[in-house]
């Protein structure tokens, strides 16, 4: 399963908002998610980085696979933690992301329902890291341009090895 990488333009698209009761085919693109997601040792993984661009996000952070639709942080922590990230669309590579420590994320099933997920620590990392695929942000959109610049030539050397 194709999985797209930086510099891939698609990847900073922002995806559109779904209507997972109308939606037929969003049972199948999660199946195709998380295939690749788990093909890749992700875990988690946005439709964008399979060149959809519908807002849904698969994760599987304690072996169990959720999918959410239309995902919106609605509360975040005022305390950040900065850890090493990393992404399937820019492999072989990690960087420093500050990120909310905790989150409050709401969205939708793919049975239309409304979801509230309280997370912290991973799965707010995660949830925080697929939602910017959403936007069409990738990790190195949240560096500071020397950063970007290290990160960039790391990566190109990582894809040439
Ligand atoms: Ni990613």
């Amino acid at each position: 399963m194709q999985i797209l990488t930086h510099p891939n333009p698609v990847l900073g698209v922002r995806a559109d908002e779904i209507d997972p009761v109308t939606d037929t085919d969003l049972r199948q693109l999660v199946r195709r998610m998380a295939e690749a997601m788990y093909e890749h040792q992700g875990v988690g993984l946005a439709a964008p980085q399979l060149g959809i661009h519908k807002r849904i996000i698969v994760f599987d952070i304690e072996d169990e696979l959720a999918a959410i639709c239309n995902p919106v942080i609605v509360e975040r922590s005022e305390e950040l933690e900065t850890d090493e990230e990393g992404c399937l669309s820019v492999p072989g590579i990690s960087v420093p992301i500050a990120r909310n420590t905790a989150v409050t994320c709401e969205g939708l099933n793919l049975d239309g329902s409304r979801v509230v997920i309280v997370a912290e620590d991973l799965l707010a990392r995660v949830l925080q890291h697929e939602i910017d695929h959403l936007d069409g942000v990738i990790i190195l959109d949240r560096l500071t341009p020397e950063e970007r610049k290290a990160a960039v030539r790391a990566y190109n050397e990582a894809a040439s090895e």
